[in-house]
């Protein structure tokens, strides 16, 4: 019998569930585990029912309350449906409307999904403009190009670091003045630097003296950023590899940029991105001020300091401060200055959660008939669960970005409810394509989960799906999209309708 067959004769109840109304009582940040017991048993309450509209909770919502309006309404042509409440919410919400559409006989029914809860990138521009309100950011659009993300960026004023043409086209096409662009790749193909000129984007960095002789060529009036080499050894993707002018190549690089006739505005840096040290910061700032010093004997007076990315949502109130005095410190007069910076990964980590199905298992015999496998070494994984994104997809994060997602259970046995007691084995969780490199978790602690239950996977916003491929032809998981509940809900819709016009 599969697990949806188990699900349906356990859950013929009616679904009354009330985004709205419920979200308040849910806590912003929700502690995570496999025997987490906040929420109730809601899922095996929320099959079948024939009131369910399984698409939106808004809906189920204003079905059962016509008299609730709700003036703050968005809804922008060619992108899904915004909904409110609490991520988890629509997490769960998720879940059942897979089980609602197998149950229907769709095909592909139980596709892994994100919840987007803008509110979350809300608060982080909230939290960057109290702690580092002298630093412009200009969010960088290659980390989740995503265009709900983009549009509120836009909206709360927000510049955007372009790595490439599309990008560029991405964000003009918001209708952001190419002012409020930095095309922040040092090394760009010519007829890139041809089209951003068209498009009005002047600011670009370069680190090497072929770059200048293309920008001179094409873009003879860009404002040029001196990317130079700093040290990014306390990261977690070491970008000084490729890109950045060592300190001591800078005096010829501004030379020739000089004899070219071409204007140099500033400098710029990267830490590497998942800087895990913030003194990396101070220590880039103090090459910085030795760049603007080299500029003046060159001739320039450089107004710019862009001090790039790498910024981490766990790390960031110490990173601000020791930036902060940092700057104070080494640009101790600044009034001609302009600072920004070009966050990524800050922004949009936590925001986005995935739900993956479990398709498949291997398990001992034991496993499978339900009992304890006693034979077992607790450390070694015993069971492999295959769920429906892996390394091709979302999880790509794992070669490209060195993250190490953990899962969680969101659904068990129909249920929601995964009971603190329930016995946990060594598990490896695994991508659903033929390779054998895809492998999302080659060792974790989980309870005995059967096809058809579900894992949760939080902090998947960055550096995740604008990478992700389709190999073996498996779609790129979609994304239901939230404004969130409590703080920042409200101010996300309302920065979405007024940038609509
Ligand atoms: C030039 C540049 N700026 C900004 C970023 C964003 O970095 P992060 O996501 O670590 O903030 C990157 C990331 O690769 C980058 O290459």
């Amino acid at each position: 019998m599969s697990q949806l067959e188990i699900l349906t004769a356990h859950c013929p109840v009616d679904f009354d569930f009330d985004v709205v109304s419920c979200s308040p009582t849910l806590p912003s940040s929700l502690p995570r585990s496999h025997n987490e017991k906040y929420f109730a048993n809601t899922l095996v309450h929320g099959l079948f029912s024939p009131t369910h509209h399984s698409h939106s909770q808004d809906n189920a919502h204003a079905l059962k309350n016509p008299e609730r309006h709700y003036d703050d309404e968005v809804s922008i042509p060619g992108l899904p449906p915004l909904h409110r409440g609490h991520a988890d919410v629509h997490l769960r919400n998720g879940v059942m409307n897979a089980l609602h559409l197998g149950a229907a006989g769709e095909v592909d029914a139980e596709r892994a999904f994100f919840v987007a809860d803008l509110s979350s990138v809300y608060k982080q521009h909230q939290r960057w403009k109290k702690l580092l309100p002298e630093i412009e950011p200009f969010y960088a659009v290659k980390c989740n190009p995503d265009p709900y993300v983009l549009r509120l960026l836009a909206a709360l004023g927000a510049g955007f670091d372009c790595a490439s043409n599309g990008e560029i086209k991405q964000v003009t096409e918001l209708g952001i003045n190419p002012e409020r662009i930095i095309f922040a790749n040092p090394c760009k193909a010519t007829s890139f630097i041809r089209s951003s000129a068209k498009a009005g984007v002047d600011m670009m960095t370069f680190d090497n003296t072929d770059e200048l002789y293309k920008i001179a060529r094409t873009h003879p009036g860009a404002k040029l950023i001196v990317r130079i080499l700093t040290d990014d050894s306390k990261s977690l993707c070491r970008l000084g590899l490729k890109f950045g002018a060592p300190l001591v190549t800078v005096p010829a690089l501004l030379a020739k940029a000089r004899e070219l006739k071409l204007d140099v505005i500033g400098v710029s840096f990267h830490v590497g991105s998942g800087c895990y040290d913030p003194n990396a910061f101070s220590d880039a700032i103090m090459r910085a001020r030795a760049t603007f010093d080299m500029g003046r004997e060159a001739g320039y007076e450089f107004n710019l300091l862009d001090v790039g990315g790498g910024f981490e949502d766990g790390t960031f109130e110490r990173t601000a401060a020791v930036l902060t005095e940092a700057i104070n410190n080494y640009f101790p007069q600044r009034d001609h200055i302009r600072v920004i910076a070009e966050p990524g990964r800050y922004y949009v980590s936590k925001a986005f959660s995935l739900a993956a199905n479990i398709i498949a298992r291997r398990a001992p015999p034991a496993v499978e008939n339900g009992q304890q496998d006693l034979d077992v070494d607790p450390e070694q994984p015993s069971v492999m669960y295959y769920i429906n994104d892996g390394v091709y997809g979302a999880f790509n994060c794992i070669m490209f970005d060195h993250q190490s997602p953990q899962p969680y259970v969101l659904s068990l046995n129909g249920s929601f409810h995964v009971p603190a007691s329930v016995p946990l084995r060594a598990s490896s969780v695994w991508g659903p394509t033929c390779d054998s490199l895809d492998c999302v978790c080659p060792v974790t602690q989980l309870p005995a989960l059967q096809v058809g239950d579900w894992l949760g996977f939080e902090n998947m916003g960055a550096y995740t799906t604008c990478a992700a491929s389709q190999f073996n032809g498996f779609e790129i998981s979609k994304v239901v999209y939230t404004t969130g509940a409590g703080a920042g809900a409200a101010e996300v819709r309302e920065a979405l309708r007024a940038f609509q016009g």
